[in-house]
């Protein structure tokens, strides 16, 4: 079986990545990590690809004049790599329309939202000021505006009473940590179709119809 090669792009802890390691250690998983690329030098997800035994890049983008010239760098490394799809996991860069165009259907970001609330920065804070019930995150296709690419896979978590930021991230980054890898399966599985701005999955497994409800009824 052809394994899909993925370059995962990271500025930071790298938790996701390592989701994305742990799935891909299985040999029946039909993604392999072929380069993980950082930001920034020191990201600790450079050590977990390391210790996973797969090749790192710190591409520093203050080293590049401008957006066009770092993101050109990236794509000629992870296309140099013999990379097919791209991950961003904590990736904490825009990207410019001519890369992201030329990874059209082939690039996937986790957000820390039930998109297509709450884009952007400072996710958790902001759904606890706006007293949702309901919050969670969402893996979607990368397109040239911000967090609003087609949605492929989404999870919920409840927001409990006294929760700070920091709980109601952690509860929700153990989901990411599900989903992350699941979506990554459906696009190496050649399941993904982009359809009208919406995602379509082939045989995808039903979700129980039953409703998280917070506060229980
Ligand atoms: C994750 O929560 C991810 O959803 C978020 O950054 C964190 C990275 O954690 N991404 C964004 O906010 C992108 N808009 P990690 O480095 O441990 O995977």
């Amino acid at each position: 079986m052809a394994r899909l090669k993925t370059a995962v792009l990271i500025s930071g802890r790298g938790s996701n990545l390592q989701a994305l390691l742990d799935a891909c250690a299985e040999p029946a998983f039909p993604a392999e990590i072929a380069l993980v690329v950082s930001n920034v030098a020191g990201a600790y997800g450079l050590t977990r690809a390391e210790r996973a035994g797969v090749p790192t890049l710190v591409i520093d983008h203050k080293g590049f004049d401008g957006r066009a010239a770092f993101d050109q760098a990236v794509d000629q490394a992870i296309r140099a790599a013999g990379c097919e799809a791209v991950c961003l996991a904590g990736f904490m860069r825009l990207l410019t329309p001519d890369f992201v165009a030329g990874w059209h259907g082939r690039m996937l970001n986790v957000h820390p939202s039930l998109l297509p609330a709450f884009k952007g920065l400072h996710t958790h804070e902001r759904a606890l000021e706006a007293g949702v019930r309901l919050h969670g995150c969402s893996v979607h296709f990368v397109t040239a505006d911000l967090d609003a690419g087609p949605i492929v896979a989404q999870a919920a978590v409840p927001v409990l009473r006294g929760d700070t930021p920091d709980d109601l991230g952690a509860r929700v980054l153990v989901q990411e940590h599900r989903i992350y890898p699941l979506a990554l399966r459906l696009l190496a599985e050649g399941r993904l179709r982009l359809s009208g701005g919406v995602v379509e999955i082939d045989d995808a497994t039903r979700a129980p119809e039953s409703a998280l409800v917070n506060p229980a009824p």
